[in-house]
């Protein structure tokens, strides 16, 4: 294997939960903490989804807020998807939006156009107002955790453990939700809080910060292996404005969360210029978009971070030799070197071909590592 990667123990960003690899010896987890593996590990951000038939097939039943909230409609989503892609992670059904209600925040989800937040939150009294002491009524997730965690307790068919993945927004992303009242495209109500109001902006990060730890601790307790840090929306903030607004609550998000004793993946889109100022973070891996080269930004990364992705969901439309060649791409970049989670640079979108994904799968696991 060609590697002149830092390994996890000698950076002190990371030497916090090497012991954790060694009880929970997974390939994802591994992965996570660039420690060597069999293989590249793989799996898909919203791997459950509309695109899948069966994941459909439960949705005429059921909102999606119902099958967030019922534990074993949650933990059979998940464990469907990931069972029928063969995919190293399983990643657990709920949303970014969860946590709004026990803060306060009413919303829901109108087909076609996403979630919508009734009362956006505009003022520094709306801030204040906002609840932190009312995470338990989240536990809902934890359930599903635990029911996913005990189905995949025993080691696969070629003796690796599944490796299982909770999830959280970070504070720029879901404050993004709140402020604008849905999804934006110029985040000009959340900028405005941002750039204005020194009172506001600080305590609704610090109110999301600590709801977050609360939240993604029950998920540890649970069974969660990793969790990943979801800002999404990072990609539209300067580098100044990030390292000014939000570098500060998200380094503490990571860092706390990874007190829990887990690995965090911190992921958004569209960050190539943010990636260095991500890493500060301290997060153990960072997600990448499709649209920097997987060598170029890890090299950028001088290697000190694992990194995941990084192909565009788009490509699953495309003829398989065209899907073939772009795998093969990302793996030839990643060059065995410890520390790659194969994954989309973004979601799953409807109408993708589920044998598309099937043959991802495929190629991932018959390109063994140095082989
Ligand atoms: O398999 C998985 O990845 C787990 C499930 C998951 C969902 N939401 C279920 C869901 C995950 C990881 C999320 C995270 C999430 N939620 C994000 C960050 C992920 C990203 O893509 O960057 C965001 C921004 C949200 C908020 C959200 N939820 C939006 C903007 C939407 C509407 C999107 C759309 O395409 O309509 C949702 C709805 C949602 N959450 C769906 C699913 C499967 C689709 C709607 C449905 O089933 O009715």
């Amino acid at each position: 294997m060609t590697t002149t990667a830092q390994t996890a123990e000698d950076d002190p960003a990371v030497n916090f939960s090497t012991a954790a690899a060694g009880a929970n010896g997974s390939r994802f987890v591994r992965s996570c903490l660039r420690l060597p593996v069999d293989r590249t590990p793989v799996w898909f951000l919203r791997q459950a989804g509309r695109y899948m038939p069966e994941y459909m097939a439960v949705r005429k039943h059921h909102s999606l807020l119902e099958i967030c909230r019922t534990p074993q409609i949650a933990a059979e989503v998940t464990i469907t998807a990931a069972e029928h892609l063969g995919v190293d992670a399983a990643i657990i059904f709920a949303d970014l939006l969860l946590p709004f209600t026990p803060m306060g925040v009413d919303f829901e989800f109108v087909a076609n156009e996403g979630p919508v937040v009734h009362s956006p939150i505009r003022t520094a009294e709306q801030v204040r107002a906002l609840r932190t002491d009312r995470v338990e009524e989240l536990s809902y997730v934890a359930r599903a955790i635990e029911k996913v965690a005990a189905h995949f307790s025993a080691p696969r068919a070629d003796g690796d453990q599944l490796g299982i993945i909770g999830f959280c927004g970070a504070p720029f992303t879901l404050a993004s939700y709140m402020i604008e009242g849905g999804s934006s495209r110029n985040y000009v109500e959340t900028k405005t809080m941002m750039y204005s109001d020194d009172v506001a902006w600080p305590l609704l990060m610090q109110k999301l910060v600590d709801v977050l730890v609360a939240y993604a601790a029950q998920q540890v307790e649970a069974g969660a292996d990793v969790i990943q840090v979801f800002d999404s929306w990072a990609g539209a903030l300067s580098v100044s404005d990030y390292r000014e607004y939000c570098l500060a609550p998200t380094t503490e998000l990571v860092r706390r969360i990874q007190a829990l004793g887990v690995p965090v993946i911190y992921f958004g889109v569209d960050t190539a210029s943010l990636l260095p100022t991500m890493r500060e973070t301290g997060a153990d891996v960072l997600g990448l978009d499709w649209r920097v080269p997987l060598d170029e930004a890890w090299r950028t990364l001088n290697y000190r971070v694992a990194v995941q992705g990084n192909l565009d969901p788009i490509t699953l439309f495309a003829p398989s030799e065209v899907l073939h060649g772009r795998v093969a791409e990302i793996l030839r970049a990643a060059a065995g070197r410890p520390g790659h989670i194969f994954n989309l640079g973004h979601g799953i979108v409807p109408g993708t071909p589920v044998e598309a994904v099937l043959q991802v799968v495929q190629q991932i696991k018959q390109s063994a590592i140095g082989g």
